[in-house]
């Protein structure tokens, strides 16, 4: 891609985000990095300055407010900056018992990983479409290849991810927008501090750095890759995952979290 736009990456101020922002800066990206904590995007701002020669923006925005991606993306243009690639990387998970979670939390949960995902998605696919270049990655997790009991209602939205970015892949194959969509496993973030989650260790076998998720997801995304799974176990348990019976599948991933989070 030449004559360069932005690449605009959510929930950059931590985590698979922030390491997604420095790996496209490195690779001569200019960045639009958003999140809540502006302080974060501040520090990260004032790294990428101090290592990559690229222009960075920050937006402040909560995501899962009512609207919140549309309001993004009228500030991105009231603001005149292109964009070319992006980002849909802002989540969170919650991790309990289903009836022990409190339906506030879901609605939050649901309004950022899923609304504000395909919101972004349909204001800045528009003007991709009509540029007839683009490129788009969706953030989903290893979770969106299994019901995963006591990460229900997370796993549900990554689903959605899983469903929705391969299909509109299809819709816009011959529009020069590709849309790419990453499966991480467990990854070395705050991940699992904001989710209350307790891994056994058993699943951290697979686990791996934010900065090596956004290399590979990067990498990929940029090629027009329909879909990406970070590491080699990851990959098994997204092959196995499709193979097995459902019954079954669901069965040992519930097992396996049942200790860690049975009253
Ligand atoms: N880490 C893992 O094990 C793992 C595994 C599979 C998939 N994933 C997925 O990877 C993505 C990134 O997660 P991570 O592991 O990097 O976690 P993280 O370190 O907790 O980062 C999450 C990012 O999302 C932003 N965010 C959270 N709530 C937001 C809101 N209401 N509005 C705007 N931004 C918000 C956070 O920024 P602020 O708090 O500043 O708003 C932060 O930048 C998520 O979609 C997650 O589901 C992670």
């Amino acid at each position: 891609m030449t004559d360069r736009g932005y690449a605009l990456v959510t929930g950059a101020s931590s985590g698979i985000g922030a390491a997604i922002a420095l790996e496209l800066a490195g690779r001569g990206w200019p960045v639009i990095i958003t999140a809540r904590r502006r302080a974060r995007l501040a520090a990260l701002a004032e790294r990428i300055g101090a290592e990559h020669p690229v222009d960075v923006k920050i937006f402040e925005q909560d995501l899962a407010l009512p609207g919140a991606g549309q309001k993004l993306f009228d500030a991105v243009v009231e603001a005149d900056l292109p964009v070319q690639i992006l980002v849909n990387n802002a989540g969170f998970g919650l991790q309990a018992r289903f009836v022990d979670q409190q339906m506030a939390d879901i609605e939050r949960m649901i309004r950022l990983n899923v609304l504000a995902l395909t919101e972004l998605t349909l204001c800045f696919a528009r003007p991709m479409v009509a540029a007839g270049r683009g490129r788009i990655m969706q953030v989903a997790s290893a979770a969106a290849f299994l019901p995963s009991p006591y990460v229900a209602a997370y796993a549900a939205s990554k689903h959605y991810v899983k469903a929705f970015g391969e299909a509109i892949r299809f819709e816009l194959r011959r529009t020069g927008v590709s849309v790419t969509t990453l499966y991480p496993g467990i990854t070395r973030t705050e991940f699992n501090a904001v989710a209350d989650a307790k891994t056994p260790p058993l699943m951290n076998l697979s686990i791996l750095s934010a900065e090596a998720v956004a290399r590979i997801g990067v990498k990929a995304m940029l090629k027009g890759k329909r879909a990406v799974v970070p590491g080699i176990i990851n990959k098994l348990n997204a092959f196995f995952s499709e193979v097995f019976h459902r019954g079954f599948i669901t069965h040992a991933a519930g097992s396996l979290l049942e200790d860690a989070n049975d009253h």
